[in-house]
């Protein structure tokens, strides 16, 4: 692109003037409707950080800025392209300041950002999208998220089609126009700016709601950690959220949770943002420096937050979190284990704040069947008590009430396991360790017991939680002599798969990479006489390393 031909050099800075200044042909005949629309610009290091090139113009609205609403990461992006590609020189506070000041301006309806969360969250999947040709033409490259978080102008979504084809000329040949004989069938990319300037429009409903009633939240106090982690199940604790002072949307954070299957315990500290009244964005560290980063939204009562914390080269490793605000008032956050056999006697483990001081024997009620017949002790996040559960109790979930709080599903009554999952059922991992890093692949077993209708998967069977099963690595038998299982790497007896080194292997035939694809197979001691073990699989792609990234940086540190 960037060749020595001053020729090319001529037509390359007219593209960037016009998909600066936002004219383009497919643009023109939208663009008069659209100039009403725009929201200006009222801050002086957006101003000045922007508009020598984004010109205001006479309701202060700077030139492609003004027309488009993102999530903070989609901010980031863009400034991070403004920097590498478009020679802006900016300071990280400067960056920082444009970021927060353009996510509460310019930025997405709670409503609006709940669809593609999972793009900001990390998430390994991307979700189908509802129109596949779209999908089909925008995923080649990069996520569906990325495009869902967006809300443009018509002339801004054909301007950002502009910028693709401009920037990368092969986008035209990979997605945005067809091969083969000519039709009357408008190109993809036509059919893509028509689609998205319809379903993701400038202006929405939902952001008028939320710009007007939108105002900085007040989320300081402690809150109640709810967790789930791929293979290690759940995790439960305390999140208390502290104000940095002279500030509306600055926090830090103090953190405590247990991993209820091992009694691991996590201490972190943190900081954070809250982005557009509701997005929060942190970064959290043990003692260790091992570093979480902290993607949530805040609920619009302020009673609830959600979202995922991750890490990991590929933020592969997450808890999807859940935070309740805990008064003073005992709360219960779970249980452990989650299911109870029948005609046995057996001590559980629950957690929650605020547990001293009560008298957990008369407050507790597990239902019906369950008898509490002793406890063993409590402090202000936990406490044991011993359960014996009837041998005639019948079967299925138990609601748990404690004080004023309760849990439904808590617990589940069953007799014996009749079956087990493996989750994902196709997961994928990439070697590593040399020149990039290595992607971890968590699996997870599950037992299952068939329900009062004794057939295995019917909405009746009861979820008994995670087991620890026996892992081992199976050949997924493609090719004659497949030797797979000998080279992609190793599962530990948590289900945690470990990829090999990247780049070749002189041992391997042909000096292959370490890649491949194989069964992950867990099986589990059988208490019936019938059958000696339950089993069952994953699919697991091991594949190269992610050469080539485009991926958004973390905005949240203040
Ligand atoms: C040196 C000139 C220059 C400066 C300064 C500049 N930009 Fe840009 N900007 C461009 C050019 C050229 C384009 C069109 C090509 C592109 O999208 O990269 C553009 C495009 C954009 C777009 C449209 C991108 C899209 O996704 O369609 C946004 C939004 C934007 N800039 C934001 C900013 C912000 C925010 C700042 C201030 C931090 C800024 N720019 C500063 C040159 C500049
Ligand atoms: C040939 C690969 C390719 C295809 C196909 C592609 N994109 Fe992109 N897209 C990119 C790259 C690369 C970037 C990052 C640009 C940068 O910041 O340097 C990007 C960035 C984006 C951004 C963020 C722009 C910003 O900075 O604000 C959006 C939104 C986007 N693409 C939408 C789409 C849509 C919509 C489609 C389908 C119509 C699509 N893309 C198809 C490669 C592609």
């Amino acid at each position: 692109m960037f060749c020595q031909d001053p020729r090319h050099l001529i037509i390359w800075s007219s593209f960037l003037v016009l998909v600066l200044i936002g004219s383009s042909s497919a643009a023109a005949q939208t663009a008069e409707s659209d100039s009403s629309k725009g929201i200006p610009i009222d801050n002086a290091t957006v101003k000045q950080a922007c508009s020598s090139c984004h010109v205001a113009d006479e309701k202060g609205r700077l030139s492609r800025i003004s027309f488009r609403r993102t999530t903070p990461e989609g901010w980031q992006q863009t400034i991070r392209r403004m920097v590498t590609l478009n020679g802006v020189d900016l300071d990280p506070e400067t960056a920082r300041e444009v970021v927060r000041y353009l996510s509460n301006t310019l930025g997405l309806a709670p409503e609006e950002a709940y669809p593609a969360a999972y793009e900001v969250e990390r998430r390994a999947d991307d979700q189908p999208y509802k129109d596949a040709g779209i999908q089909e033409t925008c995923t080649q490259c990069h996520s569906m998220g990325r495009v869902l978080n967006q809300r443009r102008t018509s002339k801004e979504w054909a301007l950002l089609m502009a910028m693709h084809r401009g920037y990368y000329p092969f986008t035209d040949f990979q997605a945005f126009r067809r091969s083969g004989p000519a039709t009357d069938e408008p190109q993809p990319v036509d059919q893509a700016i028509k689609h998205l300037s319809e379903h993701f429009p400038f202006q929405t409903s939902e952001w008028a709601a939320w710009s007007a009633t939108m105002r900085p939240a007040r989320v300081a106090g402690t809150w109640l950690i709810r967790g789930q982690a791929l293979g290690l199940g759940p995790v439960y604790g305390s999140f208390t959220i502290t104000p940095v002072p002279d500030t509306e949307d600055e926090f830090t954070t103090a953190t405590t949770y247990t991993y209820a299957r091992n009694g691991r315990r996590v201490t972190r500290t943190g900081q954070a943002i809250i982005y557009t009244g509701f997005q929060w964005r942190g970064r959290s560290s043990e003692d260790n420096g091992n570093t979480h980063r902290e993607v949530m939204f805040v609920d619009r009562d302020l009673r609830t937050m959600r979202g995922r914390w991750f890490t990991g080269s590929y933020d592969e490793e997450g808890i999807d979190i859940t935070l309740e605000r805990a008064d003073s008032q005992p709360v219960i956050a779970g249980v452990h284990p989650l299911a109870l056999s029948t005609g046995t006697t057996e001590t559980l483990r629950l957690y929650g704040l605020n547990l001293t001081g009560e008298s957990p024997s008369n407050s507790i009620d597990l239902g019906p069947g369950i008898e509490i017949m002793e406890v063993l002790g409590n402090n202000d996040e936990s406490f044991d008590i011993r359960v014996h559960v009837d041998a005639e109790a019948s079967h299925g979930y138990r609601d748990l009430f404690f004080d004023r709080s309760n849990i439904s599903n808590a617990i589940a009554v069953y007799d014996e396991v009749d079956r087990i999952t493996v989750m994902p059922s196709t997961g994928m991992a990439r070697v590593g360790g040399i020149r990039f890093p290595k992607q971890y692949q968590q699996f997870e077993a599950r037992a299952y017991n068939d329900g009062p209708d004794g057939e295995s998967n019917t909405a009746d069977d009861l979820d008994l939680g995670i087991i620890d099963a026996n892992w081992s690595i199976e050949e997924y038998a493609v090719t004659i002599g497949d030797d797979d299982t000998q080279y992609v790497g190793s599962i530990d007896g948590s289900g945690l798969f470990t990829p090999s080194l990247d780049g070749p292997n002189v041992e391997r035939s042909g000096e292959r990479n370490n890649i491949g694809d194989v069964w992950v197979t867990a099986t589990y001691p059988a208490q019936t006489m019938s059958r000696s073990q339950l089993r069952a699989r994953g699919h697991l792609v091991v594949t190269v390393p992610l050469y080539l990234r485009w991926d958004p940086t973390a905005v949240e540190q203040p």
